[in-house]
C-alpha cells in the first residue's frame, strides 16, 4: 500500500480509539494493541518522514526537545477572574450584573474552578497548531509539543460547520494519583519533589523533553471558546458544542437562573469536591449569553460578566508531636512542626501518615519563626489547627487551648545554637529570624545553596535534585555550585548511598548508574546556556530573588559591573533598596564568593547578559500587529521579531481578521497565505517591511 495512505489510515484508526476512550470511556482495544499501532505508525513515519503530519498521534508520545520556549502574544489577552470569598460579595456581584443589564433576564453557568494552569490552544482548519501558557496574560510561552501529549486533547477536529480557526482555553492539570506517583519517583531518584499538583503541572508542561511530559499523564479541561465569527450564542451552547467536537469539557457545570441557585451549587460542591481526583479551589460563575457578556464587558484585569468564589482553605485539627529547627541556605532558622492526625496520637512517629488536607496527607507545617511560636502560645502535645492556604507549605493557624492538659504538654524551646553546626545563633537588628552565622561551613547552608543553584528559575538542572545533591555533598565531591562543573563520568559512576527520607522516614538508595550519570552531565552542560539573569538568581545572594536578579542583569549587563558597583550605583536601580544593595555588596566582598564566580566563568557559565537592549528605535509600527512566516534574507526570525518590537510593533501568534500584516518570507506555508488573503490581511515582503521602517 502507498505509505502515505497507510500512515493516514493508521493515524485515523488510532485517533478513533483514542476518541472512544477519552470521550466515551470505551476501550475498543487493549492498551497493548493500542501501543502496537502507535509503534507501527512511528516506524512508518520514521521511514517516510515526508508523510508525517503535525497532527499525527505519534506526537502524543513526545520526543522533541525544546531548548527555549518562544514567547508569543495572545490574540486576545488572557485575563484573570475577580475573586470573592463570601456570599455577600457574590450577591454584590449579582447586583452589579443586574444593573449592568438594565432589567434584562439573565442566566449563569456555574463551573468548578480547577486548580492547574491556564492554557490556550489554537486550531486552524480543525488542526491543533499551537498551545500557549498564560504567561503574563499578554504573552505566554509556546509549548505546542508538550500540549500535544495530552491524550484527551484532539489534535484534529473532524466536524461540520467548524469555524476556520478558533481558540480554546482551559485548565491543564495533574490528577492527584499522577502527582503522588511522580513525587514518589522523584524521591527515589533523588530529585526534587513538587510541592503541589499545580506546581507539578506547571513544571511538567514546561519540560524541555516532551517525551517526559508525555509520561507524566497531564490532562486538561476546556472551559472557553473564542472565534471571530460568533459561532455560538451562549456559553452553554459552546460547552455542548465543544463536547460534540470531542473536547474534554470541564465537567460538573450547571446552568442556573439566579444567584440563590448559584449559591446552592457552591454549597453542594463544598464537600463533594473533596472526592474529585484533582484539586479545585472554588467555583466560577459566568453569564450565559454571549451577547450579555459583551454588554457587560471587561475591567482592565477581568471580565465584568464572571466571578470566582474561593472556598476557604480546609482547616483541620492535628497534634503537635515535636518541632525541628531547620537551617536554610541563608542560615535562617525555621521551626517546623511535626504533626499527626488526632487519631494517630498513640502511634510512634515513624508510623504516622498525617492529616488529610486537600487531597494529600500533611505531617509537617511551618511555624515561621520564634515570634510566631510566641504569638500562637503553642506547646508540644497541643491540639492545633492546620490549613493549606492554597500555597505550598501548610501552616498552623491556632491552638485549641480547651484540649490542653497542662502536665502533658511542654513548651517549645528555641535553640541558642545552630542545631547543625553548633555555632551561636545571631539575630540581626530589625529582623525576626535567628541566623547561623557560619555561612562558609554549616552543611545545610552549603547544601541549600547548591539546591538553590539548580532550581528551575536558576540553572534549571532537571537531572539533579535533593537526594543526588546529598550524595554529592556527603561524598565531598561538591561543596559549592562551582564544584558541579568539575564532575566527570568517572567520578560519578558507581557512587551510591542510602538516604533517609525526612518526611516518611523511609530509607532509599541513591545510586549513580550510566544513564543517571549521563543525564547529570547533560543537564550541567545545558545549564551553561541559561541566561545571565538565572545565574544571578542562582548565586543565592540574600534578598536577590528572581525579579531582582533580572533587574540587575538588565541594568548592569555583566557580573563585573554588578560586583564592582558601589552602594549608590546599586540603589540607583529602580526597586533596589538599601537592604538589597548592602547584601549584594557584602556578597561580593567575600573572597570565597569571588573565587567561586571565577570558576563558574571558566566553566562556561553565562556571566553577561546577551539580551538585546530594549531601546526603542522608532514608533513607526506603533499599534501594528505582525505574524512572521517563512525564511528571510537579511534577518533570522528572532532578529526580525526584535526589529518589529523596537519599532513599536507587536508579534501575534496566528493569522486572524484582526492582524495588520503577514510578513511573508520564502517557503512559507500556503494555508497561512491563503487565509491572510481571505481575511484581507496585508501581506508584506521583506523589502516592503524594510521600507516601512526606513521611513
Ligand atoms: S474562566 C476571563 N473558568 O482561574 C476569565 N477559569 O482566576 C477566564 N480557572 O486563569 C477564565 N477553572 O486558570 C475560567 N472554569 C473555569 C476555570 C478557570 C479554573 C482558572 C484559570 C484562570 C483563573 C482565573
Amino acid at each position: 500500500m502507498d505509505p502515505e495512505i497507510q500512515i493516514d489510515e493508521l493515524s485515523r484508526k488510532i485517533e478513533h480509539y483514542n476518541f472512544r476512550y477519552y470521550q466515551d470511556s470505551v476501550s475498543e482495544i487493549s492498551d497493548f494493541e493500542f501501543d502496537q499501532l502507535l509503534k507501527q505508525l512511528a516506524a512508518l513515519e520514521n521511514k517516510y518522514p515526508e508523510f508525517k503530519k503535525s497532527d499525527s498521534p505519534t506526537q502524543r508520545v513526545g520526543g522533541t526537545v525544546t531548548k527555549n520556549f518562544v514567547p508569543v502574544f495572545h490574540r486576545y489577552p488572557m485575563l484573570s477572574l475577580d475573586n470573592t470569598y463570601n456570599e455577600q460579595e457574590l450577591r454584590n456581584f449579582d447586583d452589579r450584573v443586574r444593573k449592568g443589564l438594565e432589567g434584562e433576564e439573565y442566566e449563569y453557568i456555574c463551573e468548578l474552578k480547577f486548580d492547574g494552569i491556564s492554557l490556550s490552544f489554537t486550531y486552524e482548519n480543525g488542526v491543533l497548531v499551537r498551545g500557549i501558557t498564560r504567561g503574563d496574560g499578554t504573552r505566554g510561552d509556546d509549548i505546542t509539543h508538550n500540549v500535544k501529549t495530552i491524550r484527551s486533547l484532539p489534535l484534529r477536529v473532524n466536524a461540520k460547520n467548524l469555524p476556520p480557526d478558533f481558540e480554546i482555553r482551559g485548565e491543564g492539570f495533574m490528577p492527584y494519583t499522577s502527582f503522588q506517583k511522580l513525587n514518589d519517583e522523584m524521591d527515589t531518584l533523588g530529585e526534587n519533589q513538587y510541592a503541589n499538583p499545580r506546581n507539578a503541572a506547571s513544571g511538567s508542561f514546561k519540560l524541555q523533553d516532551s517525551a517526559e511530559t508525555a509520561r507524566r499523564n497531564l490532562d486538561c479541561y476546556l472551559y472557553s471558546f473564542i472565534s471571530d465569527d460568533n459561532h455560538f450564542k451562549s456559553h452553554e451552547e459552546s460547552l455542548l458544542g465543544l463536547k460534540t467536537w470531542g473536547f474534554n469539557v470541564s465537567p460538573g457545570w450547571r446552568k442556573v437562573q439566579n444567584i440563590d441557585e448559584a449559591i446552592a451549587f457552591i454549597h453542594e460542591w463544598e464537600t463533594k469536591r473533596a472526592s474529585l481526583p484533582l484539586a479545585t479551589d472554588g467555583i466560577v460563575l459566568k453569564i450565559n449569553s454571549f451577547e450579555q457578556q459583551r454588554e457587560l464587558g471587561f475591567t482592565a484585569k477581568s471580565p465584568r460578566w464572571a466571578i470566582s468564589f474561593k472556598y476557604k482553605a480546609e482547616n483541620k485539627p492535628a497534634i503537635l508531636r515535636s518541632v525541628n529547627f531547620q537551617v536554610g541556605r541563608t542560615g535562617a532558622i525555621t521551626p517546623v512542626a511535626n504533626l499527626c492526625d488526632i487519631n494517630e496520637r498513640d502511634l510512634p512517629y515513624n508510623k504516622v501518615k498525617g492529616v488529610h488536607l486537600s487531597g494529600t496527607r500533611v505531617k509537617r507545617a511551618t511555624l515561621h519563626n520564634a515570634n510566631e511560636i510566641e504569638r500562637l502560645d503553642i506547646q508540644i502535645g497541643d491540639t492545633v489547627f492546620v490549613e493549606k492556604s492554597g500555597e505550598i507549605i501548610p501552616k498552623i493557624t491556632g491552638v485549641d487551648i480547651s484540649q490542653r492538659i497542662e502536665f502533658l504538654t511542654e513548651p517549645v524551646v528555641f535553640p541558642k545554637k545552630c542545631p547543625e553546626c553548633g555555632s551561636e545563633l545571631i539575630r540581626n537588628e530589625g529582623e525576626v529570624a535567628f541566623l547561623c552565622p557560619n555561612d562558609s561551613h554549616c552543611p545545610p547552608q552549603l547544601k541549600g545553596r547548591i539546591e538553590h543553584f539548580i532550581h528551575r528559575k536558576a540553572m534549571n538542572i532537571e537531572s539533579l535534585g535533593e537526594g543526588k545533591i546529598q550524595l554529592l555533598f556527603d561524598t565531598n565531591l561538591v561543596r559549592t555550585p562551582a564544584d558541579l562543573y568539575d564532575l566527570t563520568y568517572e567520578k560519578l559512576l558507581g557512587l551510591e548511598k542510602n538516604i533517609v527520607n525526612e518526611e516518611t522516614g523511609k530509607l532509599k538508595k541513591i545510586s549513580f548508574r550510566e544513564k543517571t550519570v549521563e543525564n547529570i552531565l547533560k543537564g550541567l552542560e545545558l545549564s551553561k546556556t541559561v541566561p545571565f539573569k538565572n545565574v544571578m538568581f542562582g548565586l543565592g545572594i540574600r534578598f536577590v530573588g528572581a525579579t531582582v536578579a533580572e533587574k540587575l542583569a538588565i541594568y548592569f549587563k555583566s557580573i563585573e559591573a554588578i560586583s564592582s558597583a558601589t552602594y549608590d550605583q546599586l540603589i540607583a536601580v529602580p526597586e533596589i533598596g538599601g537592604r538589597i544593595a548592602k547584601s549584594i555588596e557584602s556578597y561580593f566582598s567575600v573572597p570565597e564568593n569571588q573565587e567561586m564566580i571565577e570558576r563558574l566563568r571558566l566553566a562556561g557559565i553565562q556571566m553577561e547578559s546577551d539580551e538585546k537592549p530594549v531601546v526603542a528605535e522608532s514608533d513607526l509600527l506603533e499599534g501594528k500587529t505582525f505574524v512572521i512566516s517563512g525564511v528571510f534574507e537579511n534577518f533570522d526570525r528572532d532578529e526580525l521579531k526584535n526589529k518589529i518590537e523596537v519599532n513599536g510593533g507587536r508579534i501575534l501568534s496566528g493569522v486572524s481578521a484582526k492582524l495588520n500584516y503577514l510578513l511573508a518570507g520564502e517557503n512559507m506555508g500556503p494555508s497561512k497565505l491563503e487565509k491572510a488573503r481571505r481575511l484581507g490581511v496585508t501581506i508584506l515582503s521583506e523589502e516592503e517591511f524594510l521600507a516601512m521602517i526606513a521611513k
